[in-house]
């Protein structure tokens, strides 16, 4: 009823003014594109002032990559249940974004989260990101990570893992970012003769070595990050765990594996 009045309406209007010739009023033409250059400037500035305003730039800002993963969406959680500013980068090539959106859902106050969908693997795109944020510290969790993949398609691990932590790495140490924490994995020890695995445990020996592919390139991206601290003054932290389980005690976050990829842990 309403929709049909209003036609009806509009239609008398028309026909009215046949012979109103409508040029828009210059005037009121360049007052209303000074407006929205007013608004937009106005808009620019406020960001920049947020940006550089002592209470934003004293919240550190953690770039997670695998944010929209697994185990990086509930470090995410975790870093802006503690305040922390968080920029998830992830090519979504194995996470999920229902993650990103529940992440957001929670945290929609401007300049908490923020998700960029890039690859590790573009070094121009990911050197851009490093360019336009001060990040305080990078937590790495980005990776393919499946250990019967890697003995399949053992170079795409190479690539993933081994290469894009140099990126990332090389990155830092450029754009001047002091802290590193690398999720890495169990299967770095390879199969010791004791167990259970301890601190003390030798990742390698002459015997002992990472049995796969996966392995070797999770304890390739450690050895590179552990001698590249020695020269370069970062800290960092390396996480070695075993299959993690578990999800977000709330139930909004949980592990979403591909049914493709299931059974190829
Ligand atoms: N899940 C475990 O039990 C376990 C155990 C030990 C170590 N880890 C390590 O923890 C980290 C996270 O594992 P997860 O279980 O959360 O895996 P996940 O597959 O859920 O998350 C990995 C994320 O990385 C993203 N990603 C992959 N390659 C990328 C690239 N080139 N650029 C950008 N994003 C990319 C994926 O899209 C995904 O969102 C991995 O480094 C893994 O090796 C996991």
């Amino acid at each position: 009823m309403l929709n049909s009045s209003r036609g009806r309406s509009q239609t008398r209007s028309t026909r009215s003014m046949p012979f109103v010739v409508m040029e828009p009023d210059p005037k009121t033409k360049s007052n209303v594109v000074g407006k929205i250059l007013m608004v937009a400037a106005l808009t620019a500035l406020c960001v920049i002032m947020l940006k550089q305003s002592p209470s934003f730039k004293e919240v550190p800002h953690v770039l997670v990559t695998g944010g929209a993963g697994y185990i990086g969406s509930h470090a995410a959680l975790r870093l802006l249940k503690e305040n922390y500013r968080v920029s998830i980068v992830d090519n979504l090539s194995r996470g999920n974004m229902g993650a990103v959106k529940v992440l957001q859902g929670l945290f929609p106050e401007p300049g908490r989260l923020q998700f960029i969908y890039a690859g590790l693997g573009d070094a121009k795109a990911v050197d851009k990101i490093f360019l336009e944020n001060a990040f305080d510290a990078v937590m790495h969790f980005a990776a393919v990570i499946y250990v019967g993949e890697s003995t399949m398609d053992p170079l795409r691990y190479y690539h993933n893992i081994t290469s894009n932590t140099l990126t990332v790495l090389k990155l830092m140490a450029a754009h001047g970012v002091p802290t590193l924490i690398y999720s890495s994995t169990c299967a770095t020890y390879g199969e010791p003769e004791k167990m259970p695995i301890t601190e003390e445990t030798p990742q390698t020996s002459c015997e002992h070595v990472p049995t796969n592919p996966y392995g070797k390139v999770k304890k390739m991206a450690e050895d590179m990050i552990l001698d590249f601290s020695k020269s370069f003054d970062m800290a960092i932290m390396i996480l070695r765990y075993f299959n993690v389980i578990g999800s977000d005690l709330e139930g909004r976050l949980g592990e979403a594996p591909r049914p493709e990829l299931r059974d190829q842990g």
